[in-house]
């Protein structure tokens, strides 16, 4: 038959038929072939079983439109390629087409007439064309499946795994000497059972520094992970990454393997200082009510006391002239000092019985209250809603043009106003210092923010960040194959078992434990280590004599101590004052 059509370059037969049944005209396509932009008219989305049968006379054109054209071509169909040579048949499965098609069988004819050796490509597994069988006198030699499954089992092949260090999904132990001892964290978890369940060997690769996710350069190309993959120097790209669809120009993406929100990272603040605890059992507004009530109590014991002054109430002390003293007294049943004096009248006795009750209740609400906020360190209010963030001055620190996208592209209206105060930063140390300035929240997802606030910077169970309460946007996380890849059916497959089996949250947990013992991860800066320093010390002071009851120490009592001195100086302010009026005063 090839002789028969020898004055093309190329013949294609499109066989669009259901495996086995009869080949009629409507199912077929015949196309006679030229030069390589004829192949631009085949019609290359056919249901079911596809069958491509390729009568080659110069392999040229095909060898040229295997790499152009991306979508032109069925990269799921059946290709039977009859002539040519076997250097052409292995040139082709070298293509971009070739190498991302499963099945594509060659037939050569050997030196004795009416003989073809049949060929199979290995893929994945190894390099070349493999002889499988011969066609001798109308019938193969050997019984073969010339369409084996070559991708469920992929032999041990060495696939090539862009990823870089990027935690918690993916960390990196390292020796003293620097040198990579192993990588560890989610995603290197997720590929480990990848490569498990479809057998196949892992090399690490990473783009250069600086490099991420990559993007896209000016003359079109891409760098970091999508340019690995999109120039055949990877075969899967992972490293926490969203599922973006502008990257799909360039990679695909698997199933995701995890769903994680977006959060923000927050400095946390120190804790108020302690003699501030004093005010803190009521609130602001109780406080001015008790104001109000103190100062309300001794003019009002006043006059009553003055009107009673004529049936002799506190005549003989002589006092009723003055204010001050009825003040005192008041004060001193706030207090609930043991008054040395009663009153004697019915008005006045009736409202200092009140009082007595009332004080009562204030002070013992005041004095249980008191107690537990002097033991426990009372932390300042802090943005914890997206509203309160938008409204704020802080600025959004992110590293990679991601979540500037994202933060655009929200439907929330809070999220969407923060794009505006999004700063892009060259690296995460940047942004962390930022955010330990005060200046700005970092956003990432979840499980990076958490691990940042609780490995990081974290020490004895103390962190100098946080993780806002309200998040936004859950996003799927996936990796990236090469467009057409082979693997993906295979992959998605896996990976849905994966996330069947509950297993990344498992992952997670167990590498931020490990993570938790490395050096490498915890960062104090100088300044933090003193404080840090501090604060263990307290920490063991608190904690006494181990049996869980803490005595109160002067940290605790401060309040007191400073209100007394408080105290000193306003009397020896006052004393002097007094001293100044007499000398002055005429009398
Ligand atoms: C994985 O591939 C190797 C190398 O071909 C093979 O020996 C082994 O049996 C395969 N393992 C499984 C589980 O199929
Ligand atoms: C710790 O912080 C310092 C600067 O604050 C930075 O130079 C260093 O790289 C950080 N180390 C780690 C492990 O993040």
């Amino acid at each position: 038959m090839c002789r028969h059509y020898s004055s093309y370059s190329a013949f294609l037969l499109l066989l669009y038929v259901r495996c086995q049944s009869d080949i009629d005209s409507s199912s077929r396509q015949v196309l006679e072939v030229r030069e390589t932009e004829d192949l631009l008219r085949a019609v290359w989305a056919s249901p079911d079983c596809r069958g491509y049968l390729l009568l080659l006379h110069d392999p040229l054109p095909l060898l040229t439109f295997a790499d152009m054209h991306r979508d032109a071509w069925d990269y799921d169909g059946k290709y039977v390629v009859v002539g040519g040579s076997l250097p052409h048949l292995l040139q082709l499965t070298r293509t971009d087409k070739g190498r991302k098609t499963q099945h594509v069988v060659g037939a050569l004819q050997t030196e004795e007439a009416g003989e073809w050796r049949l060929y199979v490509n290995q893929q994945y597994w190894a390099k070349g064309m493999l002889p499988v069988t011969t066609w001798r006198r109308h019938s193969f030699t050997s019984d073969v499946d010339l369409f084996p499954d070559k991708l469920s089992d992929l032999r041990g092949a060495l696939l090539r795994v862009v990823t870089f260090v990027w935690e918690p999904s993916i960390m990196y132990r390292r020796a003293e000497d620097g040198s990579l001892l192993e990588r560890y964290g989610v995603d290197i978890d997720a590929i480990a059972l990848l490569a498990h369940a479809m057998n196949f060997t892992v090399r690490f690769d990473e783009p250069p520094p600086g490099e991420l996710w990559g993007r896209q350069l000016d003359d079109g190309s891409w760098d970091g992970i999508m340019g690995f993959l999109d120039r055949d120097e990877a075969d899967i790209g992972v490293a926490n990454m969203f599922l973006s669809y502008w990257r799909i120009q360039v990679v695909e993406f698997t199933a995701p393997y995890d769903l994680e929100a977006s959060c923000f990272l927050a400095r946390a603040e120190p804790p108020l200082p302690r003699w501030q605890a004093l005010a803190f059992p009521f609130q602001w507004d109780t406080w001015v009510a008790i104001l109000l009530g103190l100062v309300m109590s001794g003019p009002l014991l006043h006059l009553l006391a003055a009107l009673g002054s004529s049936w002799g109430e506190w005549r003989s002390a002589g006092e009723t002239a003055r204010l001050a003293p009825s003040w005192l007294y008041t004060l001193g049943l706030h207090l609930r000092e043991a008054q040395a004096r009663l009153p004697r009248q019915p008005g006045t006795q009736v409202l200092v019985a009140f009082l007595w009750v009332y004080t009562m209740i204030l002070t013992i609400a005041y004095s249980t209250n008191l107690t537990a906020f002097l033991l426990v360190k009372k932390l300042p209010a802090s943005i914890e809603t997206l509203e309160q963030l938008s409204q704020s001055s802080l600025k959004v620190a992110g590293v990679g043009e991601l979540f500037m996208t994202e933060l655009q592209e929200a439907s929330d209206p809070n999220v969407k106003s923060m794009a505006k105060k999004f700063e892009e930063q060259s690296s995460k140390q940047e942004a962390y210092q930022k955010v330990l300035a005060g200046e700005a929240m970092f956003v990432e997802n979840r499980g990076y923010v958490e691990f940042v606030a609780k490995i990081k910077y974290s020490k004895g169970g103390e962190s100098r960040m946080r993780v806002m309460k309200e998040c936004f946007a859950p996003n799927n996380i996936v990796m990236a194959v090469q467009r057409r890849s082979p693997l993906k059916a295979k992959v998605d497959q896996v990976i849905d078992w994966i996330r069947e089996g509950g297993f990344i949250p498992h992952s997670f947990r167990t590498s931020l434990r490990k993570a938790s013992t490395s050096k490498e991860y915890i960062n104090w800066s100088s300044e933090g280590e003193e404080e840090e320093h501090q604060g263990k010390k307290k920490e063991k002071q608190d904690k006494g004599k181990g049996n869980g009851l803490i005595p109160l120490n002067l940290d605790h009592l401060q309040g007191a101590f400073i209100l007394s001195l408080a105290g000193l100086i306003a009397a020896a302010l006052s004393f002097m004052l007094e001293m100044v009026w007499t000398r002055t005063s005429p009398a």
